[in-house]
């Protein structure tokens, strides 16, 4: 089933995560896809008391192992008992503001699945990279697991840009995953998904669901954005 994650990156407080439960959990029930949500960690609480039916609820990072001494970061195991099913990792804001390596995400990757939840690995390539290289490095490290990762496949210049990449190259890093993972994984596509432009991505590029940074913060507009993905499935 089409996948469609909420990243609310590090936007809304707990006021703000309430009001949008309230307006999108009554209308999941309307739409065949997944939803999965992936709030600021203080929020999961919230999320875990709270949730809608047919809401999944992950976090956008989880630390390199079950325990231990690592100041600052959030153990898989905790983040599964608050109800978690998902982890977003190697999110370009990752890569490139906190300086997070393949081979860290790597390690993230398999403590997350040691705990039971599914990653979700984003690759993609900087301005002026190409992307067969970027793709290789970022991919080389996760090929043990490959079998159990979803992908997201997101160009820096497309993310928070208002300038998706084209339908095109979506298929393009589609099909130059699964060559360089030896396999189909699953690949969502993100970076300026909208209401407008979400159908394209699931019909032409066919990928396997969207990564939503801005387009999910407003509640009346992500519903929009399910109303428009309906239309397409
Ligand atoms: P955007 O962010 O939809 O605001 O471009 C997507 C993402 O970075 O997950």
């Amino acid at each position: 089933m089409t996948l469609v994650v909420a990243n609310w990156k590090m936007n809304l407080g707990y006021a703000q995560a309430k009001r949008w439960l309230a307006v999108v959990g009554p209308e999941l029930s309307r739409f065949e896809v997944e939803v999965l949500v992936l709030p600021s960690f203080p929020l999961l609480p919230l999320l875990q008391g709270q949730r809608p039916q047919r809401l999944l609820v992950g976090a956008q990072n989880a630390g390199p192992a079950a325990s231990g001494a690592y100041t600052g970061e959030v153990s898989p195991v905790l983040l599964k008992e608050l109800g978690c099913t998902h982890v977003l990792l190697g999110h370009s804001e990752r890569r490139f503001f906190f300086g997070e390596s393949p081979e860290l995400v790597a390690r993230r990757t398999a403590a997350a699945l040691e705990a039971g939840l599914s990653p979700i690995v984003c690759v993609g390539e900087g301005i002026g990279e190409e992307r067969q290289a970027v793709l290789e490095r970022q991919l080389a490290p996760l090929k043990p697991w490959a079998e159990r990762l979803i992908l997201a496949y997101e160009p820096l210049f497309a993310i928070g840009s208002g300038r998706p990449a084209s339908v095109d190259d979506a298929r393009a890093a589609r099909e130059l995953i699964a060559r360089l993972l030896d396999r189909t994984a699953p690949v969502l596509y993100g970076g300026s998904v909208t209401a407008e432009n979400a159908r394209c991505f699931l019909r032409e590029a066919g990928m396997d669901g969207l990564l939503v940074g801005t387009s999910s913060l407003d509640p009346t507009g992500f519903v929009g954005l399910l109303e428009a993905i309906a239309d397409a499935t």
